[in-house]
């Protein structure tokens, strides 16, 4: 999948302006939108999306998902940022969940008793997985910004729920001492939980850590968590 997405990309016209590469192709929510939570037992993944090149791994990262777990075990939101949209088209793949955005956010809210997107979807997941985390979401998360919808998710998120989250990013941005230091935020203040990124030969040329961790990796802690959270709740009644 994410060849089938470079090669469109690869196609694409150098001198197309943005809106010609990424057409708008669903208006902005509005405030009847309604985000309901499944009760019928099923996890409630929020899926997050920054702007690494792994982002182009998003569709073959959630049909795995979906495969391996069961769609009757799991459901799926995906939260992005602008700049990830820019990586890839999120919003033309095949989803059977809406991709939210942050135009979103402002679109749903026009007055007071409005829902507001972000403590909607803090509400409605049982545990989000950020991958990819770049280097720039992961310096605002650690240094509490919550400047778009993503951030604010993060920023207002039950720390009782589990957040798994799959840096990706240039190794030197991953060798330099603050990453360590904004891992380390995550890590201990937060208890978020870290998939660490795998050595390879990176998009640039780079060899080295950085790239985010494979699918199968991602997937399977995944699965192991909604497999505990079903039994707990099966033992619990
Ligand atoms: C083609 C391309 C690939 C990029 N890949 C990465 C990456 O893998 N990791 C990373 O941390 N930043 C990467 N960046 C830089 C981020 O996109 C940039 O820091 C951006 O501000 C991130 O915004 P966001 O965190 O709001 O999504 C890339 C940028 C471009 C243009």
């Amino acid at each position: 999948m994410s060849d089938e997405l470079s090669v469109k990309r690869h196609k694409s016209d150098p001198d197309e302006s943005i809106e010609e590469i990424m057409p708008e192709i669903r208006p902005p929510l509005t405030r009847t939108h309604k985000i309901v939570r499944d009760e019928s037992g099923k996890h409630n993944l929020l899926l997050i999306l920054t702007g690494s090149i792994a982002v182009m791994k998003a569709p073959e990262l959630i049909s795995e998902l979906y495969e391996k777990i069961g769609r009757d075990r799991i459901l799926i939101k995906v939260v992005t940022t602008e700049n990830a949209m820019k990586l890839c088209h999120i919003q033309k793949l095949e989803f059977d969940e809406i991709v939210y955005e942050d135009r979103d956010e402002w679109s749903m809210w026009r007055e007071r008793g409005d829902k507001v997107l972000h403590i909607e979807l803090r509400k409605w997941a049982d545990s989000a997985l950020i991958a990819p985390l770049d280097a720039n979401t992961m310096a605002k998360i650690a240094n509490g910004l919550c400047d778009n919808l993503v951030t604010s998710i993060i920023r207002a998120w039950d720390l009782s729920k589990p957040c798994y989250f799959a840096p990706a990013m240039n190794t030197h941005m991953w060798e330099n001492p603050l990453t360590m230091q904004h891992r380390t935020v995550l890590k201990s203040q937060l208890k978020f939980k870290e998939i660490c990124p795998i050595q390879k030969e990176l998009i640039c040329g780079d060899v080295g850590t950085g790239a985010m961790a494979s699918i199968g990796t991602i997937v399977s802690l995944v699965a192991a968590l909604v497999r505990d959270q079903q039994a707990v709740r099966i033992q619990c009644g």
